[in-house]
């Protein structure tokens, strides 16, 4: 399996705090990459990095096979193939077409493929029936599953999920679930990144699972060595669910 993503000491600092300290992993083409850790460990400022919205003070990234700088024209390009969803919904004020084909515009899709692929998308969704509706008028659930839709309406390569189902009611937590594993197993080519404080989530979605501590990567292992034989204390600890986070 070729990489989709290598992080080489990756180092960011914010003032006094380093978020980020000397971390390296590589997610594969075809896998749902798992990042987990307490709160403040680090992860959403790794995975803002390797969305390649904020740089790293050192380090590198390669993204399927090439090396990327934050402000390179290349990332410019790299971004275009990326996916993130949040853990708070942001959408446009408009409707929730649009919101949709907005994703598609900005990226030189035509018309007429932009309005197919919207309406495969909307009925992949179940929102046919509000694709006129303002998209802040949507529930919490139906908000979320907007974004998700956006965030891969174009087919991107590489999909990063920050906490994307925190706060939200067990069906639609199932539903975009699912919309991750078929996103991911619908073409070799794709890798899916979850951030997630939730175990059960990790142990349902991810193949490999890393944990962050304290701004380190400090163990990578497969699903079943990370919750059954994990090598560190730490992750036997974070696993058993005797941290407190
Ligand atoms: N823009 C920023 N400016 C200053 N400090 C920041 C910034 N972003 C993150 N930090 C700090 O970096 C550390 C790691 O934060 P980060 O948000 O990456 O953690 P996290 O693992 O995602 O936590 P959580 O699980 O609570 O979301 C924290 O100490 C945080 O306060
Ligand atoms: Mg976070």
């Amino acid at each position: 399996m070729s990489d989709a993503v290598v992080l080489k000491e990756i180092t960011k600092r914010y003032n006094d705090v380093t978020a980020v300290k000397s971390a390296s992993f590589s997610a594969s083409k075809g896998e749902v990459f798992g990042l987990l850790g307490p709160s403040g460990s680090g992860k959403s400022t790794l995975l803002r990095i390797i969305d390649l919205l904020e740089a790293p003070d050192s380090g590198e990234i390669q993204i399927n096979g090439e090396d990327v700088r934050t402000d390179s024209k290349e990332a410019f390009q790299a971004r275009r193939r990326i996916g993130m969803v949040l853990q708070k919904p942001v959408v446009l004020n408009r409707s929730v077409e649009n919101n949709l084909a907005y994703a598609l515009t900005i990226r030189g899709w035509s018309e007429k493929e932009t309005q197919k692929r919207v309406d495969r998308e909307l009925k992949r969704l179940g929102l046919e029936g509000r694709r006129e509706k303002n998209a802040r008028t949507l529930s919490g659930g139906e908000m979320q599953r907007l974004c998700f839709a956006r965030s891969t309406v174009f087919d991107p390569d590489l999909l990063l999920l920050d906490e994307f189902t925190a706060n939200l009611d067990p069906a639609n937590v199932a539903l975009l679930e699912d919309m991750v594993r078929s996103y991911a197993s619908e073409n070799e080519n794709r890798a899916v990144i979850v951030v997630t404080h939730n175990l059960f989530q990790a142990k349902r979605m991810c193949h490999r699972i890393a944990l962050m501590w304290d701004g380190r990567i400090v163990e990578v292992a497969d699903r079943k060595r990370f919750f059954e034989a994990p090598e560190d204390e730490r992750t036997a600890a974070f696993v058993s669910g005797e941290l407190v986070y």
